[in-house]
């Protein structure tokens, strides 16, 4: 089985598994979408209405917003992996709880396992808590952290805003939007180290 069926594998698994209270309320599993070999794994919130009714991640506006970043540095969607925190859509699009973001934790740890990218870039501050807790989206965006995880070693956090968030906030677009030109040599920085 090659990395991309094993991670679909893992995918079915989970969500046949996953204890996650949201899964009866929601109308799709949005496991992650992109590829399993990818150097940049990029973790969001919530699915919202969209990515609920599609069943795949960062589809609507601020998903769009994404891909136009991605292009900016020469990547598709197909060159990166991403998913979210939690798997399944909150109601009304409200933030998901800590206990469902600890549902969905088991998941989301074995995709970083399995995927194993250079970097880990973290939208927003529901993603930014779980990895690297204590820090404020407002000062610590477009900042790299090392830093280690329980179950998952020491591994490179980027920090950025939500693309959500900054799509409609001048300021905060391009903010986001200068912060994410950093993203490839931050990933060639880690593959050199790596390689020593
Ligand atoms: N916002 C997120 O955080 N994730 C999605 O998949 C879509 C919107």
């Amino acid at each position: 089985m090659n990395k991309q069926e094993q991670l679909q594998k893992l995918n079915d698994e989970m969500a046949y598994s996953c204890t996650c209270e949201l899964k009866k309320t929601a109308t799709n599993v949005v496991p992650g979408q992109g590829s399993a070999d990818a150097d940049i794994l990029l973790i969001g919130e919530a699915p919202g209405k969209n990515e609920d009714l599609q069943g795949k991640p960062f589809i609507g506006a601020a998903g769009k917003f994404l891909e136009e970043m991605l292009g900016s540095i020469g990547l598709s969607r197909e060159d990166v992996y991403i998913t979210n925190t939690v798997k399944y859509r909150p109601p009304k699009n409200r933030d998901p709880l800590p206990e469902e973001v600890v549902a969905c934790w088991p998941w989301l740890s074995a995709q970083v396992e399995l995927i194993d990218p250079k970097l880990i870039v973290l939208l927003g501050r529901h993603a930014m808590n779980r990895f690297v807790p204590g820090k404020k989206i407002s000062e610590d965006h477009g900042k790299v952290f090392v830093h280690t995880v329980d179950g998952l070693g020491t591994r490179d956090f980027f920090v950025l805003y939500h693309p959500a968030a900054a799509l409609y906030q001048g300021s905060l677009r391009k903010t986001l939007i200068k912060d994410f030109q950093k993203i490839p040599k931050i990933v060639e920085k880690i593959k050199k180290r790596k390689k020593k």
